[in-house]
Parts: C-alpha cells; structure tokens; sequence
C-alpha cells in the first residue's frame, strides 16, 4: 500500500527538490537535520515526524512537508516509495532531536542484537549512528548531552566486538575512500574499536576509546576551513595554525564536562610521536596516553588510505609499508605491528 501523506506530497512532482540543485540560503536548513532513511527500521513507529523539503519556486520559499507523523509506523512499502522516488535523505526538526537519538539507540541495539541482520547490516547500522553524532556535534559543539549519546553508543557497541567479530574487511567495505573530517572520525573510531577488541580491550576501555576518537579532530571547527582544504604545500604558519586543533578539541570538551579521561587523552594527544617530534607537547614513547597511541596509529593510517585534495588514497599495503618503513619512529612499534597482524587477518 502506497503512503497517503506521501503520495498527496508526490502526485505533483514538481513539488520535491533536490537541495543541492538549488541556491538555498544555508539558514533556511538550519532548524532541521538530515537523516539517512537507512536508519528507520520497516514497520516500526516513528518516534518523531519526518520532513521533506517543499520549494515554492514563484515565492522563492523553502518549506518542510510532513512526511510521516509521529507515531505513524513506517511500513517497507513507505521506504520502498521513498526508495523509487530517489530519496535517501528526509529531516528532522531540531527540536526532535533528542527523541531521535532515543530512536536511534534502540534501534541500534536491537539490530545488534538481532540474529536475522548480518554482521554486514550491523556494521552499517553502527556507522550511520555514529555518523548522526559526529554530524549532531560537529554542527553544535555546545551540546553537552551529545557526550553521554556518543558514550552510550560506544558501550553498545564495546559490548558488540566482544562477541561478534567487525573484521576490518567488513569495514573496509563501508569506509569512504574520501576524506572529510566526518567519515574520518567515524572510520577512525571504528577501526579503532575493532582493534581493541582485537586486542583485548575491555568493553569500558573499548566505549572510551570510541567517544575519544569519534571527537578527536572536533577542535578543527575552530581551524580556517582555507587551510584545512588547502590542495598545496602548507606554509609553516598554516601549519602551525593546524596544529592548534588538539588543544581546541580538548579544552572545550573538558570544559562540557562527562567525557572519559581517556578519552580527553586521545583528542589532545592523536598527534603525539613516540619519537618526541609529535604535536602539541612532544611526548615521548610510554609518556603517551596508551588509548592516543592507538588513534595515532589509526588516524595516520585512514588519512593515508583516503583521497585528500592533494593526493590519491593508498592501498592499505603501501600505507602500512610508508608507515613501517619510513615513519616507524613515530609510533609505538609492537602496536603497529600488532595493527598490521589485525589488517591481515
Ligand atoms: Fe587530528
Ligand atoms: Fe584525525
């Protein structure tokens, strides 16, 4: 059965747009977040209402149609319209947000639990909700609640890799091969996780290096986005201005309070080289937070293995040769050994 509301929205299809055809004034979206269709599970009830953006060409007016109500249950055939009409993408207004992180952590961990979805499918469900809060915190860092989601999300899924194995094949398959400061951390994060299951790790040391890692590039908000998508050679003083990031990162997630030590280590000390030539306090080898020595591993390894404006991504094999062979002093080498026994397997 076709949607009603949704197909009243569609009978006339000049109605729906895509935002990106259009010159929006940025405004006109602030009060409403993306959400990846992906993430409402079929023939469940939506805990909020859905939007879809309406644009009145004669009046220049960008409008937000209801798509479904709260409440309402989104059946497959629902999806399956959204799906043939080419949308992936719907909103949600600011102010449901909270609810739709609640709708999001069920969902998730009762995917995860679920013995009919696929360890693929669940991998996917777990990015597509770290993705909602890098998104979520990266566009308002002032949200301190978003800590404890990001924290909840880490347990969940700290509970996850210890039973269930995410293969760092499984992931590879989702990574984007593009670099943005978004799919970095999540890839970051995840890879990161995986590995300390590999290694291990506690649920409680694995959730804390999911939260610290997920947010350890947030102090480039406050870094010129020229510098940051430069596609030259940088110039000393722009490098110095990118260094300041782990500093930024870390006074103002210390400062929001709720964030686990070990994971304020990591956004402030991802850049640390065992060699003492790292960035911002030039820790040496074992000074370093055990947890940063790990996301540096990681966040060298995904800047290297994605596309930058600068260079091409690597294949895995050459990024972990360039960083055995020629960057080796700048890690903690029984990790990085250890890192490329877990990518071989
Ligand atoms: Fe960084
Ligand atoms: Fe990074």
């Amino acid at each position: 059965m076709v949607p009603s509301r949704a197909a009243r929205f569609f009978s006339d299809p000049g109605r729906f747009v895509s935002l990106s055809s259009l010159d929006i004034p940025s405004t006109s979206l602030e009060d409403y977040f993306p959400i990846d269709l992906k993430n409402i599970i079929p023939n469940s009830v939506v805990t909020f209402p859905v939007y879809y953006p309406v644009y009145r060409t004669l009046r220049k007016e960008l409008l937000f149609a209801r798509l479904l109500e709260s409440g309402e249950s989104c059946t497959a055939e629902t999806i399956q319209f959204f799906a043939e009409k080419g949308i992936s993408v719907a909103y949600v207004h600011k102010s449901s947000l909270k609810i739709l992180a609640g709708y999001l952590e069920d969902t998730t961990r009762s995917c995860i639990n679920s013995p009919h979805v696929s360890t693929d499918q669940k991998t996917q469900f777990i990015y597509r909700h770290a993705a909602f809060l890098v998104e979520r915190v990266f566009r308002d860092p002032r949200i301190g609640h978003v800590i404890g989601d990001a924290s909840k999300w880490a347990k969940i899924v700290g509970t996850f890799l210890q039973k269930d194995e995410m293969t760092p094949a499984c992931l590879c398959r989702i990574f984007s091969k593009d670099y943005t400061t978004f799919t970095h951390s999540i890839q970051v994060c995840l890879l990161g996780m995986a590995f300390g299951a590999y290694l291990k790790w506690g649920k409680e040391e694995i959730a804390e290096f999911g939260v610290g890692s997920l947010f350890h590039d947030l102090g480039k908000i406050w870094i010129d986005k020229r510098i940051l998508q430069k596609p030259g050679t940088l110039s000393e003083k722009e490098f110095s201005h990118i260094r300041k990031h782990p500093r930024l990162g870390y006074r103002h997630l210390k400062g929001m309070g709720a964030i686990p030590a070990g994971a304020l280590e990591i956004v402030l000390q991802h850049h640390e080289n065992s060699d003492g030539q790292g960035y911002p306090l030039g820790l040496k080898g074992r000074e370093i937070h055990p947890l940063a020595r790990v996301a540096h591993i990681v966040d060298c390894y995904d800047a290297l293995t994605t596309k930058r404006p600068y260079k091409g991504p690597l294949p895995p094999y050459k990024a972990l040769k360039l960083m055995y062979e020629e960057m080796r002093t700048s890690f903690d080498l029984d990790l990085l050994k250890r890192f490329i026994h877990f990518l071989g397997r």
